[in-house]
């Protein structure tokens, strides 16, 4: 269902209420180490200016639980806002209050300001409706543009819809083009490459693939439970021992639903949880009781490889293994790399593929990297995320 966009709403010389998701990671001098939600979120913010809005811009950082965290100050990003733009984006002490009213009353169009951390109020994520009612009175347009949120239903991004004349902005038409319409209709071959460590935390989006996928590959810490569901030993590897029969039962249903659920042949095992430990590559049949797999063998690499290079849409979510650790990056270096080369359509859902992805410089290769980690996840699963659907159906 197609919602109301940023260009089927009257925005021109109008207070416009933008809620983004600038939830950027900040090392310890307050500095921002990846910027690409700002980044994004920049389409939306330029068309509102060339349109003479003056944008209000709200958004959340980690999760200071309702209390002022001044580490979690959206301060750093208003300064790197500032630099992208080449325009003051001035930041406010709060997000509710009457200065805020009176800053906001004296605006001009095309000035931009960035509210403080939403959730510094613990009425953010109750989606208190006094709350989201305080935030909706700063402007007399809202707009969502936060997909990463898009999960949540917080007062910032679900209430105050309720309020205002609303739509979603450029970015989150994109993640719905890409993560949801093409994937419903995807161009065949479609293959889906899963990793991460728990099948349970991936339970809903198998599900979903299985029936819209030609083909599953499994890799990251989850293939040791499937690998254990059908009869190999993994040693120490980490496994869902509660998950067992819930992995037989998705390994049988993709056999009736003809779906070729591919799991490795090989396997980086090593001693210990660590980058400096001993290790090998084995056989997945090979593993013994005192060795953890802590990565895809490069038999397993090329089998998933060729499949993807195969394909004409791939869907990537969940590292293939302990990526981080040089030694055991090889399986992610090698399936970020088949996806940089496959032809067809490729989508990295957000979080570790998407870190990964850029980690080994590959970022402009890929078709779609999707800005939300949980909530592409959620989105790929087939679930409504409560963001999207607070905003009208066109
Ligand atoms: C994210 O980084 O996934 C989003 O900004 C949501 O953050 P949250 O998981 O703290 O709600």
């Amino acid at each position: 269902m197609k919602k109301v966009g940023l260009k089927d709403i009257e925005v021109i010389n109008k207070k416009v209420l933008v809620r983004v998701d600038f939830n950027v990671p900040l090392n310890d001098k307050s500095e921002i180490t990846d910027d690409k939600r700002i980044i994004s979120a920049l389409p939306t913010i330029k068309y509102l200016l060339e349109n003479n809005a003056a944008i209000i811009l709200l958004s959340h950082l980690g999760r200071p639980k309702g209390k002022i965290i001044p580490e979690m100050s959206l301060k750093p990003v208003a300064i790197r806002l500032t630099e992208l733009l080449q325009k003051k984006v001035k930041m406010m002490k709060d997000c509710i209050g009457n200065d805020i009213k009176n800053e906001i009353e004296k605006m001009n169009s095309g000035d931009v300001i960035l509210l403080e951390n939403t959730r510094f109020h613990p009425e953010e994520k109750k989606n208190d409706p006094e709350f989201a009612k305080q935030l909706a009175n700063l402007g007399e347009v809202y707009i969502n543009d936060a997909f990463g949120t898009a999960h949540r239903a917080h007062a910032s991004n679900v209430g105050i819809a309720n309020y205002l004349p609303s739509a979603v902005g450029f970015l989150i038409e994109k993640e719905i083009r890409y993560l949801g319409e093409l994937l419903s209709n995807p161009e065949r071959p479609f293959t889906a490459v899963l990793g991460g460590v728990k099948v349970s935390g991936k339970i809903e989006l198998i599900n979903n693939l299985l029936d819209k996928a030609d083909n599953i590959l499994i890799g990251g810490a989850m293939m040791f439970t499937f690998l254990k569901a059908e009869g190999f030993s993994v040693g120490k590897s980490l496994i869902e021992i509660g998950k067992l029969e819930l992995a037989k039962e998705l390994l049988n249903q993709a056999k009736t639903k003809d779906v070729q659920f591919v799991l490795p042949v090989d396997a980086v095992i090593g001693k210990e949880f660590k980058n400096d430990t001993k290790f090998k590559t084995v056989l997945v049949s090979e593993i013994s009781k005192d060795w953890l797999g802590l990565d895809i063998g490069e038999r397993t690499v090329e089998i998933f490889r060729k499949i993807i290079l195969q394909s004409n849409t791939v869907v990537w979510n969940g590292p293939m293994g302990v990526f981080e650790m040089e030694n055991f990056s090889a399986g992610t270096r090698g399936i970020a790399k088949a996806m940089a080369e496959c032809p067809g359509i490729t989508i990295v859902g957000g979080g570790d593929s998407a870190s990964a992805i850029e980690q080994f410089g590959l970022s402009d290769k890929i078709t779609h990297i999707s800005t939300g980690g949980g909530a592409s996840l959620e989105f790929l699963a087939g679930k409504e995320l409560p963001g999207i659907a607070a905003i009208p159906d066109k």
